[in-house]
Order: C-alpha cells, then structure tokens, then sequence
C-alpha cells in the first residue's frame, strides 16, 4: 500500500474548497490554524475571513486593542488562543521585524503554537517537510495501521509521530498533511466513518479485525465538572454592572457579577442561602425575574446557568462598573452571557 499517494489521490477528488488552502501567507496560516486547533472548519471559516479582514498584517493585529480582538473572538471559545495570538504578533513585531518567522524550531518557539500548529505552517506556508499530528491524524493512523497503543501515553505521542513523519511524502508535505487530516475530518470520522467508500479498506487492519470503533485507544475518560453559575443582572437606570475577568477561560472577557453552587439548587433554596445573603448584605434590590436554567458544554465543564435580574440602587462592587445598556456591544463576553442578553433583547 503506497499510503501516502493514496490519500493524496483521494484527496484531489474529495478536498473541500477553504480560504486557508489558497494562500502561502503564514500569517494568514497561522491565523487558520489558531482558529481550527480547537473548532470545526463550518464555525471557523466566519472567524477566519472576519479576522483576515479586520487585522490584514501582522503589524495591525500586534497594535490592536485586546478588547477588539476579543469582541472579535466572541463565541468561538478558548479565549486564550485569541491572548496568546494577540502575544505572538507582537512578539513577532518586535522579534522578527514583523515577519513571520521561517524555520520550524522558531515557528515552535512562539506562544500558543505547539507541535502540531509548528508543523502546519512550516508545510502549508514554507512547504517544509513535518507530519501533522492532531486528533484526525490519530484516528487514521490508528486504524489503518491497527495501533492500540493509547494516544494519550507519553509512548503513544512517540510512536505516532515517528509513524507520520516516516509516511510524510517529503516532496509534497502540504498537501499530504492537508489530505491527512481532510480525510480524518470528513471520511474516517469519529462516530460514522465510510468504510464501504474507503480507498483503504482491503488494507485497513482496524476494518479487517472489526475494531474501527475501538480505535483511537485513549486511556482517561475525560471527567467533566458540573457547576451552578448564578448570575446577576443588577440594572440601575439603563445601566447594568459588568465586571473584567482577570483569570481563567473568560479572562479579558467581561461578566456579570455571580455566585456559584457545587449542587443544582432550587430558586428558592438560593435566595435563603448564605451566598445569596453575603452577596447582597448592602445592596437593596428588586427582584425582577429569574430564567430557567440554561446549560451552557465546555469541553472540561458543564455549566448551569441561571440569570437573575434585579433592579438596585446605586453601589460599588469591587472589580465591577456599571456599563450603559447602549454600549454593551462593544463588550467581548462569553457565549453565554451573549445568549441571554440577546434572549431578553437587551442587545
Ligand atoms: N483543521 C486544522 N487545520 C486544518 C486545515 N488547514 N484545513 C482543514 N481543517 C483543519
């Protein structure tokens, strides 16, 4: 089996069309491959041409505000990818006289870029020969080649690497790591790969032995935490109290003020509990409403939200200022926030 001719003939036939895959800009590159290390081509590709168009050198993104970016970024998750991007063009600014660096162990060397995203633009942009390895990566791998060895093991990463690089065609990088990881992502999928249409299929040992579904091996189950977030929407004369975060997934991003519950509690319960009462010791409120609550997948946590709001009087919150409801759109705010406020048309 020649692998590599294989899905790269594959891939001339199936190949999707994407903005990314027409440019040998690294900026831009770098840019795509930001976007996608944690997000579907269909949601990344508005990110991207958003992106592109508003910061079209590298020089415009390093002198952007952070806030801007951000707004930008909203909605797309994992909101230090957009922090450490914001990092980089500046590092590279100042660094690389604003130019994207051109080697491999520099391109590695910047915030935010591990060995996947290196060896995506030293192929894509510099058509230097390093093999991709990112999730569809694995899976090919795994199954064609029937490897049990869990992708999540220090001894997994190894092998897999080696395997890729040894079946890297090093006269066409680009495009053997393109067709990798198309053919993960569109054919040999998680949940329905197309084996009966698969140009590997005499030789797939996964197919042959029955345990397509069994591969990738990984050995943790990924643990995901459940949290109550209560969220308070504390309106004073067209004005609500929005908060910056300085720490965490969210942080740049800005809030509503909350308490947090390790259970899921009733209504009730909460407006008794000793949380609600420290909260609001010196606050005099109204309560206007309170919402059903809303479940909001991260990738390591599931989050319960439910959103009060209440009129008050006029006070100080540490860490929060109050923010006319008119310029609520210039604030980067998680997804979920955006929701609700965009539920009860407040934006
Ligand atoms: N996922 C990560 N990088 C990608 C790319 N360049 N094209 C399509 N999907 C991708």
């Amino acid at each position: 089996m020649d692998f590599s001719s294989t899905l790269i003939k594959w891939y001339a036939i199936n190949k999707r069309e994407l903005p990314w895959r027409n440019t040998k800009n690294p900026y831009f590159i770098w840019i795509s491959e930001i976007i996608l290390q944690q997000t579907r081509v269909i949601q990344g590709e508005p990110y991207y041409l958003k992106f592109i168009e508003t910061f079209p050198t590298i020089d415009k993104l390093a002198s952007a505000d952070e806030k801007k970016i951000l707004r930008l970024w909203q909605g797309l998750g994992y909101y230090s990818r957009a922090r450490n991007m914001h990092f980089t063009a500046k590092f590279i600014v100042e660094n690389h006289s604003a130019k994207f660096p051109n080697e491999y162990d520099k391109i590695l060397n910047l915030k935010g870029v591990g060995t996947y995203t290196a060896a995506a633009i030293s192929s894509f942009a510099f058509g230097l020969p390093y093999a991709v390895l990112d999730g569809n990566v694995f899976r090919v791998l795994s199954r064609v080649f029937g490897i049990d060895i869990p992708i999540d093991s220090t001894l997994g990463k190894k092998k897999f690497s080696a395997l890729a690089q040894s079946l890297l065609d090093k006269k066409r990088p680009a495009l053997n790591n393109q067709a990798i990881m198309e053919f993960g992502a569109t054919h040999c999928t998680h949940k329905l790969p197309k084996c009966a249409s698969c140009p590997f299929i005499v030789d797939c040992i996964a197919y042959n032995t029955n345990s397509v579904h069994n591969l990738p091996f990984k050995l943790k189950k990924l643990r995901i935490k459940k949290r109550y977030l209560n969220y308070f929407l504390l309106q004073n004369c067209n004005r609500i109290l929005l908060g910056k975060r300085d720490s965490g997934i969210w942080q740049g991003l800005y809030e509503l003020p909350h308490i947090e519950f390790t259970k899921s509690k009733s209504a009730e319960s909460i407006i008794n509990s000793r949380k609600w009462n420290d909260f609001f010791e010196n606050i005099n409120y109204n309560l206007i409403s309170s919402s059903q609550l809303s479940i909001h997948k991260l990738s390591h946590q599931h989050i319960y939200a439910r959103f009060w709001i209440l009129e008050i009087n006029e006070f100080k919150l540490k860490k929060y200022e109050f923010v006319s409801i008119s310029k609520l759109t210039d604030f980067p705010i998680p997804r979920l926030l955006d929701k609700f406020l965009k539920e009860i048309n407040l934006i």
